[in-house]
């Protein structure tokens, strides 16, 4: 079978940094997020006879190196459940920047998540689909689902607890983001390698564990209660924590340019006059800007004003992953 499959980016409003387990890709703490419409990855997957290798066609440009081992070693697991040994041919495209910390890998591995189990005769549940995102990357696991997210640290050593699961669908609350796009360019120092960085050697690493779950718990009753002010506050805190975290290794990693620090204080400055407006930011320079539908076109035109922002997004809750092509 050949199966398309499409699934939308998210952004975490409580972040996940850092490993349990680097095998298994186990977070070390839990995480909250809001699945993204609009910006998404549609990946197509067939598992072909007389294939010698799998080939991974992302954006219309043929890849080797890195980004083909990555697939194939995921595509190994597929291959270990369903017994099938085929080669694959992956085609991925992406609608919005990619490793620019918009959470292109996301997107991509729910996507290929759906779209590679699917084609193996696979049919995972969406606790399984979440497991299987989760070894492609952590924050995938999440993409599974629409709306308000969670996704649990787990216990098992084996991860079968370490899934995300729906918190609150998303016509639940109708909150915007405005994403600020600060460069094209691909960042250079991925998640993983950042969140090494910071597990071997920064001194707040066991803090950031440690406070974790209180963290976690705000957030959900503060996401159910729809109390705007407390969601955009725990968000802007948990990324700036993050970002201390990510900077306090040795060495240690800035994912920002000057243009995400300006749009950082310009957020800050707009909650003086009286606009909420809340920012986040994952493992690159883009700013999502938080607010409520009736500021979101304001929220656009103010960020477009900045010096080096170079467009902007608005997005909402969007929708979970999804097969939208089957064909033999
Ligand atoms: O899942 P990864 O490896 O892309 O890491 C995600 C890390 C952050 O985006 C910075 C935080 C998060 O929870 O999405």
């Amino acid at each position: 079978m050949r199966i398309t499959a499409k699934a939308n980016s998210n952004i975490a409003l409580i972040k996940y940094w850092g490993k349990r387990n680097s095998d298994l890709n186990l977070p070390a703490v839990g995480s909250i997020s809001v699945t993204l419409e609009g910006l998404s990855t549609q990946t197509t997957t067939r598992f072909e006879t007389g294939l010698q290798n799998d080939r991974l066609l992302l954006n219309g440009k043929k890849e080797s190196g890195p980004a083909l081992v990555r697939i194939t070693r995921f595509l190994d697991i597929i291959r270990n459940t369903s017994g099938v040994s085929l080669k694959a041919s992956v085609e991925s495209n992406n609608n919005f920047p990619t490793a620019a910390g918009l959470a292109s890998s996301a997107s991509a591995f729910a996507a290929l998540a759906a779209s590679a189990s699917k084609a193996a005769g696979l049919n995972l549940s969406d606790a399984q689909l979440s497991e299987l995102a989760r070894r492609g990357s952590g924050s995938a696991a999440r993409s599974v689902f629409g709306g308000y997210v969670v996704m649990h640290r787990g216990e098992r050593p084996d991860g079968s607890d370490s899934i995300a699961e729906p918190l609150a669908e998303k016509n639940f609350w109708d909150i915007r983001l405005c994403i600020a796009i600060t460069t094209e360019k691909a960042k250079t120092i991925n998640s993983t390698v950042g969140m090494t960085q910071s597990k071997a050697s920064s001194v707040y690493y066991p803090a950031w564990v440690d406070t974790a779950e209180t963290d976690l718990a705000e957030m959900r009753s503060a996401l159910l209660a729809k109390d705007f002010q407390k969601v955009g506050e725990l968000s802007e805190y948990s990324c700036l924590k993050m970002h201390a975290l990510a900077m306090s290794g040795r060495p240690g990693v800035v994912y920002w340019n000057g243009t995400s620090v300006e749009v950082m204080h310009a957020v800050q400055s707009l909650r003086q006059t009286g606009i909420p407006a809340y920012f986040t930011i994952d493992a690159g320079p883009q700013v999502k800007v938080l607010c409520l539908p009736e500021d979101e076109n304001r929220i656009k035109v103010m960020l477009q004003e900045i010096p080096g922002v170079l467009r902007v997004l608005k997005t909402r809750p969007g929708d979970g992953v999804q097969i939208i092509e089957a064909t033999e």
